[in-house]
C-alpha cells in the first residue's frame, strides 16, 4: 500500500475503500506508518470528513486492532452506557449495579479524566483497594458471575485508538465528528454489546458546547452503532450545571452510594418538588435530595430495557428500574462488585461514614436572599482541577479527596448567609483560592428561574 497516495486522495476529498482503511489502521498500529504521515491523514480527514461507509470501516478496523471481549451464550443481554463527559457525572457508578439487577450483563470499560472532565476510573480509584485494571479473562469471569464490572481498557483492547488518540491530541484533530465517532464506538464495539445508550452532553462544561453540535455527534454515533449491529440510542443532556450535588472523585463515589440507597419512590418524588428551606439547607447528603442524578440513572436503565425488548414502553421500563432501585438489590450488588474487584469493604464503609476525607473544608455562603439562578459547571470543574482533583496532563497525579459538595442547584431558594457549597481542599491556601474562584460560579436572582430539562432530546 502506498500510504502517501491515500493521504493525497483524502486531501482531494476522494473516498477511501474499506480495504484501504483497514490496511492503514493495521499498519499504523504495527508501527509501520510514521506519526508524521498519519498526522497528515488525520488532518485531511478533519477537513474533508468521512462518508458513513468510511467511518464504519475505520471503526471496525480500530475495533479489530486488538482483542474483542468474548462472552459465553447467556440470556442476559450485554449493555453499556457512554457519556461524553461533564462535571459531577457519576451516572456509571450507580447504573452498573442497577443494570446487573435488572438482568443485564454490563462490561463497563471506562476512562480517566483529563482537564476539567472527571473520569469514572479516577472516581473508583478513591475506593480503598479497588482495582480498575483487569485482564480480559477476569472481566468476562466477573461479568458472568456478578453481572457488572467497571474497569479500564486492557493493553490489548483497541490499541489503534490509543495511538490515534495520542496523535490527534497533539495535531489539532480531536474535534472531528467521524474521528470522535470511530474512537468512541470502536471501544464500545470491543465489548461485544447488544445495546448501548449514549449520553451526549451539551453546554458550557461539555465537549460539544452547543445543542446543534451535540445532536450532530449523537446522530453520527447512533447511525454507526446501529449499522454495526448494536442497538444504539442517544440522549442529549444539559451540562451547564453540574450533575447531582457533588463534584470531585471521592465525593462523587459517596453521592453514588447515596443514590443506590433504597428509599421509597414517593419520598424521592416529594423531595424533587420541595426545594430545601433556606435555614434548613443540610450539609450532608440525604438520598432524597439527589434528583437529577437519580433521574438520569433511571432514564439510562429505562432506555436499555426498551432497546433490548425487556420492557414494552419507556414508562413501564422507568417504573421497573425505579422499583429495582428501591428494593435495595443494586446497593448490595455495588458491594459485590467492589469485593470482586479487590476493594477493602471495611475501609470503604469506614470512609463513607466520614463527613470529609480532605483535611480542610470551607463553606461558601449566599450574600443575598433569592433563588439560585446559575451554578456554572465549567467554573466548578476548573476549581476542582485547581484543587488537585483533575489532571493538567495525562501523567499528572490527582488528589481523590478534594472537591465540592453539596452544591446548591438552580431553582433553589436561599437566604443571605446560607451555605451554597463546601470546598474540600488539601490545605487552607488552596481552599481560600477555591472559594474566591467559586463565588463567580453562582448567581442568585430575585425571581425563581424557569427549570430547564436535563434530557432535551432522544435520538434513535
Ligand atoms: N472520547 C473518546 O474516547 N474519543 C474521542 O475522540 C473523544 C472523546
Amino acid at each position: 500500500m502506498n500510504f502517501l497516495s491515500l493521504i493525497e486522495a483524502k486531501r482531494e476529498g476522494r473516498t477511501l475503500t474499506p480495504e484501504q482503511i483497514w490496511h492503514f489502521v493495521h499498519e499504523f498500529t504495527a508501527g509501520k506508518i510514521p506519526d508524521y504521515q498519519m498526522a497528515a491523514m488525520l488532518m485531511a480527514i478533519y477537513f474533508r470528513g468521512l462518508s458513513t461507509a468510511e467511518t464504519t470501516a475505520l471503526t471496525l478496523a480500530m475495533r479489530d486492532s486488538g482483542d474483542v471481549l468474548k462472552f459465553p451464550g447467556d440470556p442476559r443481554p450485554l449493555v453499556d452506557k457512554h457519556s461524553t463527559g461533564g462535571i459531577g457525572d457519576k451516572v456509571s457508578l450507580p447504573l452498573a449495579p442497577l443494570l446487573a439487577c435488572l438482568g443485564f450483563r454490563v462490561p463497563m470499560i471506562s476512562g480517566r479524566g483529563l482537564g476539567i472532565t472527571g473520569g469514572t476510573l479516577d472516581k473508583l480509584d478513591s475506593i480503598p483497594g479497588f482495582k480498575t485494571l483487569l485482564p480480559a479473562g477476569k472481566i468476562v469471569e466477573q461479568i458472568q458471575k456478578v453481572g457488572c464490572v467497571i474497569c479500564g481498557q486492557t493493553d490489548r483492547m483497541v490499541p489503534a485508538d490509543k495511538k490515534l488518540y495520542a496523535l490527534r491530541d497533539v495535531s489539532g484533530t480531536v474535534p472531528s465528528i467521524p474521528l470522535i465517532t470511530a474512537s468512541i464506538l470502536s471501544k464500545k464495539l470491543a465489548e461485544s454489546l447488544d445495546a448501548l445508550v449514549l449520553d451526549v452532553k451539551f453546554g458550557c462544561a461539555a465537549f460539544m458546547q452547543t445543542k446543534a453540535d451535540a445532536r450532530k455527534l449523537a446522530k453520527a454515533m447512533v447511525a454507526l452503532g446501529n449499522e454495526c449491529g448494536v442497538n444504539t440510542r442517544a440522549m442529549l443532556t444539559d451540562m451547564n450545571t453540574p450533575l447531582g450535588r457533588a463534584a470531585g472523585n471521592w465525593l462523587e463515589v459517596k453521592e453514588s452510594v447515596a443514590c443506590l440507597e433504597p428509599i421509597s419512590c414517593s419520598r424521592r418524588c416529594e423531595s424533587a418538588h420541595s426545594f430545601p428551606k433556606s435555614n434548613q439547607r443540610g450539609l450532608t447528603f440525604a438520598a432524597t435530595e439527589i434528583n437529577d442524578l437519580h433521574e438520569l440513572v433511571l432514564d439510562c436503565a429505562a432506555h436499555l430495557l426498551v432497546q433490548t425488548g425487556k420492557a414494552r414502553s419507556l414508562a413501564v421500563a422507568h417504573k421497573q428500574a425505579e422499583n429495582c432501585l428501591a428494593s435495595g438489590a443494586p446497593r448490595k450488588k455495588w458491594d459485590e462488585m467492589l469485593v470482586a474487584q479487590g476493594a477493602d469493604l471495611n475501609a470503604f464503609n469506614k470512609k463513607l461514614t466520614l463527613d470529609h476525607a480532605a483535611p480542610v473544608v470551607l463553606e461558601i455562603k449566599a450574600d443575598c436572599s433569592g433563588y439560585v439562578s446559575k451554578c456554572d459547571a465549567r467554573l466548578v470543574g476548573e476549581v476542582i482541577r485547581d484543587l488537585g482533583g483533575g489532571r493538567l496532563t495525562k501523567k499528572s497525579g490527582i488528589n481523590y479527596d478534594v472537591g465540592i459538595d453539596p452544591l446548591a442547584k438552580p431553582g433553589e431558594a436561599v437566604r443571605a448567609g446560607d451555605v451554597l457549597a463546601r470546598v474540600h481542599a488539601a490545605d487552607s491556601a488552596s481552599a481560600k483560592a477555591a472559594i474566591a474562584q467559586l463565588k463567580t460560579a453562582f448567581e442568585i436572582s430575585a425571581k425563581r428561574p424557569a427549570q430547564t430539562p436535563l434530557v432535551v432530546e432522544i435520538i434513535q
